[in-house]
C-alpha cells in the first residue's frame, strides 16, 4: 500500500508517499480501506520528533489518529466488507489501509461523507471525554481556550447540546464568529480583550464553573483567577507552553480541581471504552444532525505539506483533513 510514512523528522518537506507493506489484521481487529484521515496538531508534533509513538511502535512510522473508510476485512465477522466505519487510531491513518480494533469502530453517521467522519475521532473523543472529567453539567458556564482549534469547536457544541453556557477564546474575529454559529454564549478575541475580565462580567464576578485549557502554560495562572470557587479546570493541551507557576493559594482558597489529560497514552481497553460511551452518548447527536465536525479545509493527501503549514500557521478553524484517493 502507500502511505505517508516518517523516516526523518523536520518541517512539513519530509512528508512524502511512499510504498510500505499491507498491515494484516490480528484477533479482534479490522482491515479498513481508508478514504480520509485528518490532522491533528500532534501531527505536527510528532513530525517535528517531539511526540513518539506509544508503545508498541510500528515498523512504519506513519502519521494520522483519525481514520474513516470502508471495511476490507473483518475475520471474525463482526462487519461486511464495504461498511462506512470511522476509528480513532493510535497512528497509521495517512495511509491506504489500516488495521483496526474492531470495537474501536464506529459507524459512519447517516448522510456523512468519509472527509467528515475523518473529522470526528481525536477532537470529539478528546472533548467528550474531557467535558466528562470536569464532570459538566446543565447551565454550567465553561471557558474554552482554543475554541476554533479542532477540539475547541467540537467541546463548544457538546457544550451547546448539553445545555451548557460555552465560552471560548480565540486569535481572530472570523474564529470569534464561527465559535459563535457553533453554539457559544460568548467569543472572546484575546487579542482584543482579557478573558479574566470578559469571564468574570459574564459570570456578575462569579467565575465559571469549568475551563477546557488546549493552551496551557501561558494561561495557567489566570485560569485559577477566573475559576468560581470549587471550579475544574482540565488541561488537554500546551500550545502555550508546558512548565507553569501555580498559585497554591487560589487553589486551595476556592477549592479548584485540576486534571491533566492524555488520550493517545492510553491503553487499547480505556480507548475501546471511550470509543463505546462515544456512541452511545455523541453518535445519535450526529446521526441526528444535531452535531457536525468543522471542516476547515480538505487536502488530497499528496498535498499533505500545504495542509501541515495551514495548521502550523493557525490558520485553520476546525479541521483540515486530507482525502486518500
Ligand atoms: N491531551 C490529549 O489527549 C489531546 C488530544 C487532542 C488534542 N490535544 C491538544 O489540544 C490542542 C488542540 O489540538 P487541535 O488539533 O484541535 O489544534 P488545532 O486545530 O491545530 O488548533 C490549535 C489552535 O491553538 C491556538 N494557539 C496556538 N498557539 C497558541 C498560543 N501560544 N496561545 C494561545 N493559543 C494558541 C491557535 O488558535 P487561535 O488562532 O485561536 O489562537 C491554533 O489554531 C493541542 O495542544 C493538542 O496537542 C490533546
Amino acid at each position: 500500500m502507500r502511505a505517508i510514512v516518517l523516516t526523518q523528522y523536520g518541517g512539513p518537506e519530509v512528508l512524502s508517499i511512499s510504498q510500505v507493506p499491507d498491515p494484516e489484521p490480528g484477533p479482534g481487529q479490522a482491515l479498513v480501506r481508508v478514504r480520509a484521515t485528518s490532522l491533528n496538531r500532534a501531527d505536527v508534533l510528532q513530525r517535528m520528533g517531539r511526540y513518539p509513538e506509544p508503545d508498541p511502535k510500528p515498523t512504519h512510522e506513519i502519521l494520522g489518529l483519525d481514520i474513516a473508510g470502508e471495511v476490507a476485512e473483518s475475520p471474525s465477522g463482526t462487519f461486511r466488507p464495504g461498511d462506512r466505519v470511522m476509528a480513532l487510531v493510535a497512528g497509521g491513518g495517512y495511509a491506504e489501509y489500516a488495521v483496526v480494533p474492531e470495537r474501536t469502530l464506529l459507524p459512519v453517521p447517516h448522510g456523512w461523507s468519509y472527509e467528515q467522519a475523518a473529522a470526528f475521532p481525536e477532537v470529539f473523543y478528546t472533548a467528550y471525554d474531557a467535558l466528562t472529567q470536569i464532570q459538566v453539567g446543565v447551565g454550567d458556564v465553561v471557558l474554552v481556550h482554543a475554541a476554533a482549534s479542532g477540539v475547541g469547536s467540537s467541546a463548544v457544541q457538546l457544550l451547546s447540546a448539553m445545555g451548557a453556557q460555552a465560552m471560548g477564546t480565540v486569535g481572530t474575529a472570523e474564529k470569534a464568529a464561527r465559535v459563535l454559529t457553533l453554539g457559544a454564549v460568548r467569543a472572546i478575541d484575546y487579542h482584543q480583550e482579557d478573558f479574566v475580565a470578559v469571564c468574570r462580567e459574564f459570570t456578575g464576578g462569579l467565575g465559571v464553573d469549568g475551563i477546557l485549557d488546549l493552551v496551557g502554560a501561558s494561561y495557567f495562572e489566570r485560569n485559577l483567577q477566573v475559576l468560581a470557587r470549587q471550579g475544574r479546570q482540565i488541561v488537554v493541551g500546551t500550545v502555550g507552553g508546558a512548565r507553569a507557576t501555580v498559585a497554591l493559594d487560589l487553589l486551595l482558597g476556592k477549592r479548584l480541581t485540576v486534571i491533566g489529560t492524555s488520550l493517545r497514552s492510553r491503553p487499547p481497553e480505556e480507548k475501546m471504552a471511550l470509543a463505546q460511551a462515544v456512541k452511545r452518548h455523541v453518535w445519535p447527536l450526529c446521526d441526528t444532525g444535531r452535531i457536525a465536525p468543522v471542516i476547515d479545509r480538505v487536502y488530497p493527501w499528496a498535498e499533505a505539506r500545504d495542509a501541515h503549514r495551514r495548521m502550523e500557521s493557525n490558520l485553520n478553524i476546525g479541521k483540515i483533513v486530507l482525502s486518500i484517493s
